[in-house]
């Protein structure tokens, strides 16, 4: 029998779809909702108002970019008053004095700040927005001067692997107190750019010692977190820390998910806080409890010394790598399916595609 989970511990709130950036490795769904199904204001505060009832600790607004969405310093007041702890994961493009300040007396506790690369030419041409690089700089010097604490956020992928050390620096020039440096991830958008993105063994080798030498060179001033591509891994990443065990995503339009992944999976009914509670959701909803824990799992997750440690990996990878989310990620050395890893790395061209940008309803592309 699976026990019953504690509360989730981080409230992901995707408030948007909205974005003025085009990542080709975005997080968000290929389907993209739109604004006429976001949620609105009371909605939200109403789920913050569950969310810490049930003992959720922390608020991380995104999107697209969270601060397209209108309403956002009502937003941040209301789940700092209830005593959760907000986080504002942004691209920095709509961020000015003007935006910031609202947003700052409301309580905003953190600002997660993503670039694309070091280099301000291949920075825009990777988001598809010309401009945006001194957009971001300027709103890192605002978030700094303010006194909030800054994490930038760095995607890797083969076209900006070779900046890693640029990117550092970077952390440490603009006073970051945190930086992450984290591949992309393959499923959604990244998965349909994944020959352009995939990086080689020799490639991470070089990132891995440019990591190493940071954290020497940093100590405690700055954190450095490194987050590796898993097809060059042996044992999966344990995805979301379990599905239904920490987190809580709630789409644009109020679906209630384990993963912001979650809705690619076929055949899953999706809960809404328009129609549940949050704590209905999360204890008793048949999403939620579907691979919760190791009851649902197969052969050879079932009897492996790692399966409350990695959970079996990503579903929704194991979805989009063998058609079905039940499976052991092909990640693991051991699943019946790691030969669409390997394939995958042979398969690497050598010259990287043209990147497959991220826009709602077309899929067009540019070298
Ligand atoms: Fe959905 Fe990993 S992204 S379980």
């Amino acid at each position: 029998m699976t026990a019953t989970p504690p509360p989730p511990m981080s409230l992901l709130a995707e408030l948007t779809h909205r974005c003025p950036l085009q990542c080709p490795y975005c997080a968000n769904p290929v389907e993209l909702e739109t604004r006429a199904r976001e949620l609105d204001i009371a909605t939200w505060i109403r789920v913050f108002e569950e969310a810490a009832a049930m003992g959720v600790l922390q608020v991380h607004f995104s999107g697209g970019e969270p601060m397209a969405f209108q309403g956002l310093p009502e937003l941040v007041q209301a789940a700092s008053r209830l005593g959760l702890y907000t986080n504002l994961i942004t691209s920095g493009v709509l961020l000015t004095a003007e935006t910031l300040k609202p947003l700052y007396d409301a309580g905003l506790d953190h600002v997660q700040l993503s670039f694309q690369d070091a280099d301000p030419n291949e920075a825009e041409r990777i988001g598809g927005m010309a401009g945006a690089q001194a957009k971001k700089l300027e709103a890192a010097r605002l978030v700094t001067e303010a006194g909030l604490p800054l994490t930038l956020n760095f995607v890797i992928h083969r076209q900006n692997i070779s900046n890693v050390p640029a990117m550092l620096n970077m952390a440490e020039q603009l006073k970051a107190r945190r930086v992450e440096i984290a591949h992309t991830q393959y499923y959604g958008w990244g998965l349909k750019n994944r020959d352009a993105l995939l990086p080689s063994r020799a490639q991470l080798e070089e990132t891995e010692e440019a990591v190493a030498q940071a954290r020497l060179r940093f100590g405690s001033r700055i954190t450095v977190d490194f987050v590796t591509p898993d097809y060059y891994a042996d044992q999966p990443k344990p995805c979301m820390g379990g599905w239904g065990q920490k987190f809580i995503n709630i789409s644009p339009a109020g679906a209630v998910l384990p993963c912001h992944a979650a809705e690619s999976i076929p055949g899953l009914t999706f809960p809404s806080v328009k129609d549940s509670s949050l704590e209905e959701i999360w204890y008793r909803s048949p999403l939620f409890t579907l691979y919760r824990g190791t009851d649902w799992m197969p052969a050879p997750c079932r009897s492996c010394s790692q399966k409350e440690i990695d959970w079996g990996g990503c579903r929704c990878q194991a979805l989009a790598l063998t058609g079905n989310a039940g499976n052991t990620d092909p990640v693991c050395k051991q699943a019946p399916g790691h030969s669409a890893i390997q394939q995958a790395i042979a398969d690497r061209p050598e010259t990287p595609p043209p990147l497959i940008y991220r826009r709602y309803g077309n899929i067009k592309t540019t070298g």
